[in-house]
């Protein structure tokens, strides 16, 4: 795939983006907005089961809006920069298959806001969060304020957006924001990632250095092999309905269950995995 502010590549049955702007932190500038646009423009295909979302380096995940980028802007180029966030980054929460955060470090502002429009949020223990947008003088823009709540609630969002605290990786996991703090194995970064989402003591960066972008997103791909090797029709299914019940009504969104039921109902996959309990053996789904 081409250089640019984004790598695109394909492992495991994902598609796997890695910002790469390390240099400045993996912000948000212009170009990096309309790269990940593109992907869902021309590269997304009907064969990727998953979409990873992670940053180079391993002192930031995204740093948020490219500061130096905005302070050349006049106020019509920042509205047109905050339409971008819905047009070429929006599609991450409305995709049709699992969107997931591998987020390697600091995941603040708009890089905050970008794990939160993923389904799934994986961290190294040394990752830490924060919307500081209030104390910068604006608000979360990329969709901070709507998506925020929704997954750790309201007392919570109004402390993390009002206060602009920061919050390191065993607290993401004690409060739901992330889903998964990258275990531990052998190499040091992974022990210490062990002790610290065992005690929620922050460890020391050095010790982590060693815990490389790939190995996160190794282990990212290992975890998602239930959605990788999954039966399509119903990953998709499950995906349409778990979204619907953050905009619809308990009755509606049990009538909008049952309509994404129907179409796992009608399918091979599912008649392949009645025979395959049957003659204990795994299924071979095809998504049809
Ligand atoms: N936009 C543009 N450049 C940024 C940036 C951003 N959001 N965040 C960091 N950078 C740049 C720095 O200006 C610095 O550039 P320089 O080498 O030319 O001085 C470079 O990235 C490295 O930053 P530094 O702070 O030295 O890196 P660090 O690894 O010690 O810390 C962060 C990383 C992300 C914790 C820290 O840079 C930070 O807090 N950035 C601000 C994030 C922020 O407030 N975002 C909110 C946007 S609403």
């Amino acid at each position: 795939m081409p250089a640019g502010p984004l790598q695109i590549r394909r492992q495991d049955g994902a598609l796997i983006l890695t910002i790469q702007r390390e240099e400045r932190r993996n912000a948000l500038d212009l170009a990096t907005l309309q790269a990940f646009g593109d992907v869902f423009r021309h590269h997304l295909s009907g064969e990727d089961r998953a979409v990873v979302v992670t940053g180079s380096g391993s002192s930031a995940f995204c740093a948020g809006a490219d500061l130096k980028e905005r302070r050349e802007m006049n106020l019509d180029q920042v509205r047109a920069q905050l339409l971008r966030y819905r047009s070429d980054l929006g599609w991450l929460a409305t995709c049709p298959i699992p969107t997931i955060a591998a987020i390697n470090g600091a995941a603040l502002g708009g890089g905050l806001e970008l794990a939160l429009l993923c389904d799934l949020r994986v961290a190294v223990a040394t990752a830490t969060f924060a919307l500081p947008e209030t104390g910068l003088g604006i608000i979360p823009a990329a969709g901070g304020t709507q998506y925020l709540p929704r997954i750790v609630g309201a007392a919570k969002a109004r402390e993390l957006i009002l206060l602009g605290t920061r919050i390191d990786a065993a607290e993401a996991l004690r409060i739901g924001l992330i889903h998964r703090i990258v275990p531990g194995g052998t190499v040091p970064g992974r022990t210490v990632a062990t002790r610290t989402a065992a005690t929620g003591t922050v460890p020391d960066r050095t010790a982590l250095e060693e815990q490389t972008a790939s190995e996160l997103v190794e282990d990212t791909l290992r975890w998602l092999e239930p959605v990788t090797r999954g039966a399509p029709l119903a990953q998709r299914a499950a995906l349409r309905a778990l979204r619907a019940a953050d905009r619809l009504d308990l009755d509606a969104g049990l009538e909008f269950e049952r309509g994404c039921y129907e179409a796992c109902l009608v399918s091979e996959d599912r008649l392949e995995a009645l025979a395959a309990f049957a003659e204990k053996r795994r299924p071979v789904f095809k998504g049809r």
